[in-house]
């Protein structure tokens, strides 16, 4: 919230008696004030003339204390310079309160994301999943949410009938003891040569992942080895990413309740089986193609299994349910929440996260080995990269290329609007310079290495010159960002904003000097607020924020 904005629209709902909120305050271009309001709508409301009634209620807003003067402009602009000695103090206070001064929220959510069909290892069409799930986490934990983080993985069916097919079947040169993933990887790849020429091996792969779902013992003991197996290689890699999750759940966890939920539908008339004893919902919208609840032989699919999971998450009580999902899924999901409402079962608070997709300029195949490359392989490489940026651009021998490599790529994820496909350019995502992870690292630990520098800590005064001015008024926007991101579920907008201010610090810190200056206190107290915020602002993002680099 800005305390400020709230303000002006409170005194301007008074004089108007016309509803204002804050959001219909402005913020103009620097020569225009520091808040601006268009008065025209309101003026249509009450008949009267815009530029007339600007003017009036210029007079009356001088009286508002934290307000310098107001200029009229255009057809009915009203531009609110401030006095910006008040406007500091209002904007530490604001920063230095509970949470930044972000509005908190009420109610619990979950957020599902990363939900990888396991067997193999995570690949490039996991990535942005996880950063863009990860960051929201962190946003709306931040925002007062009661977050609960849910990876609901894919551990049923046909990927795990291929495996045990292949460990049975196809020789490999690895060995599962020693490296489980390669190996089941090896088999994996295997199968598909194997099923390119030979169709019945698809068949009983098929019937392998049918017996883990009839609870057929070798299956069953294969089944949770490997799965085991993948689990605990991608827990390494979540890990190395920062990500954490409060429940792992997964579709093997909840086929024989979903089977269920669509046998009492049967029941009370609400579906019909097929002769062969499938069944087959239609949607009364004859555009939306209909779907398969239960197979012949009576086992579940993916939207089964989603029908169920909806019901028992909206019994756990959750107020918001959000499947962070790639957008190729989303007729899934117009289908799962309009069986779900067909069926009674609440889906209010259900929202599909919905993203782009990431393409790498590389394509989406490993020359290496053949397959869909890895995400760990992209995270790898990025930080090889940044040591190597930061040699050319910066000239530092990084001891944390880590932490900047995997905060670049997730960074550029982020960066991007969600719904957008995006285009993944290690140029620039590696690069110290503009808009990048590292260029926002960087710039937080020159603050901070300034800090160091100084013998006690800043207290902001009296007169601000104008690129003091501008990076305490770009700071002041921190709290309204996090707002929006949180109701948008748009880390884009935390991104996009960090980058903005760490521009705007960069160029302070070029025209100020802080310490020995003679404003070493007031300055010192600006880049003090800056490392609060980009320290903050990183952590939403999932990026580290370094002390050094
Ligand atoms: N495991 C699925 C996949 O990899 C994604 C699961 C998404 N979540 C859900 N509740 N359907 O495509």
């Amino acid at each position: 919230m800005n305390q400020v904005k709230e303000l002006l629209a409170q005194k301007l709902s008074e004089k108007l008696d016309v509803e204002v909120s804050d959001e219909d305050i402005e913020r103009p271009e620097p020569e225009h004030g520091d808040f601006a309001y268009p008065v025209m709508k309101a003026a249509s409301q009450l008949g009267e003339n815009p530029r007339k009634l600007a003017e009036e209620l210029s007079e009356q807003l001088e009286e508002v204390d934290i307000v310098e003067s107001v200029e009229v402009a255009g057809p009915g602009y009203l531009n609110f310079f401030l006095d910006r000695s008040v406007y500091g103090e209002e904007v530490v206070e604001g920063l230095e309160s509970e949470n930044f001064g972000v509005v908190q929220n009420d109610g619990s959510v979950l957020v599902e994301f990363s939900s990888p069909n396991i067997a193999k290892p995570m690949n490039v069409g996991h990535l942005r999943n996880n950063a863009l799930g990860d960051s929201l986490r962190r946003i709306l934990s931040f925002s007062g949410y009661d977050v609960t983080a849910e990876n609901y993985i894919g551990d049923l069916g046909t990927q795990f009938g291929k495996v045990i097919y292949g460990h049975k079947n196809i020789d490999s040169n690895k060995n599962f003891e020693e490296e489980p993933i390669e190996y089941m990887l090896d088999i994996y790849v295997k199968f598909h040569e194997l099923a390119e020429e030979d169709e019945e091996v698809e068949e009983e792969a098929r019937a392998w992942a049918k017996k883990i779902e009839d609870g057929d013992d070798e299956a069953v003991r294969l089944w949770k080895k490997f799965r085991e197996a993948t689990l605990e290689y991608h827990k390494d890699e979540y890990d190395r990413l920062d990500i954490k999750f409060d429940r792992i759940t997964g579709e093997s966890k909840v086929f024989e309740e979903a089977r269920e939920l669509v046998e009492s539908w049967v029941e009370e008339g609400k579906v019909e089986r097929d002769d062969d004893g499938s069944i087959f919902y239609e949607f009364d919208d004859e555009e939306m193609p209909g779907v398969v609840l239960l197979k012949a032989d009576g086992s579940t699919l993916y939207i089964t299994r989603d029908l169920y999971n909806l019901k028992k998450r909206n019994e756990e009580g959750f107020d918001y349910n959000l499947y962070i999902v790639a957008s190729e899924q989303e007729l899934h999901f117009k289908q799962l929440f309009q069986v779900a409402e067909d069926m009674g079962i609440e889906t209010e608070g259900s929202e599909h996260i919905s993203y782009g997709m990431l393409q790498l300029p590389e394509g989406s195949m490993s020359t290496r080995k053949g397959l869909i490359i890895e995400q760990s392989e992209i995270f790898d490489k990025a930080v090889e990269m940044a040591e190597e940026k930061a040699e050319e651009e910066i000239n530092r021998n990084l001891e944390n290329a880590e932490a900047i490599g995997i905060g670049a790529v997730k960074y550029s994820n982020l960066s991007v609007s969600r719904k957008k496909d995006m285009e993944f350019n290690w140029d620039t995502a590696l690069s110290f310079k503009g808009d990048s992870g590292p260029y926002l690292q960087y710039s937080n630990v020159r603050a901070k290495s300034i800090l160091r520098k100084a013998s006690s800590s800043g207290e902001l005064g009296d007169d601000f010159d104008d690129a003091e001015y501008r990076l305490l008024k770009k700071l002041s926007e921190f709290p309204e960002k996090v707002e929006a991101a949180a109701e948008h579920r748009e880390p884009a907008k935390i991104a996009h904003y960090l980058s903005e201010l760490c521009e705007e610090f960069n160029g302070f810190y070029h025209e100020c000097p802080v310490l020995d200056s003679g404003r070493e206190s007031h300055r010192l107290k600006l880049v003090e607020l800056f490392v609060d915020v980009t320290d903050k602002g990183l952590d939403l993002l999932g990026i580290q924020a370094l002390e050094e680099m």
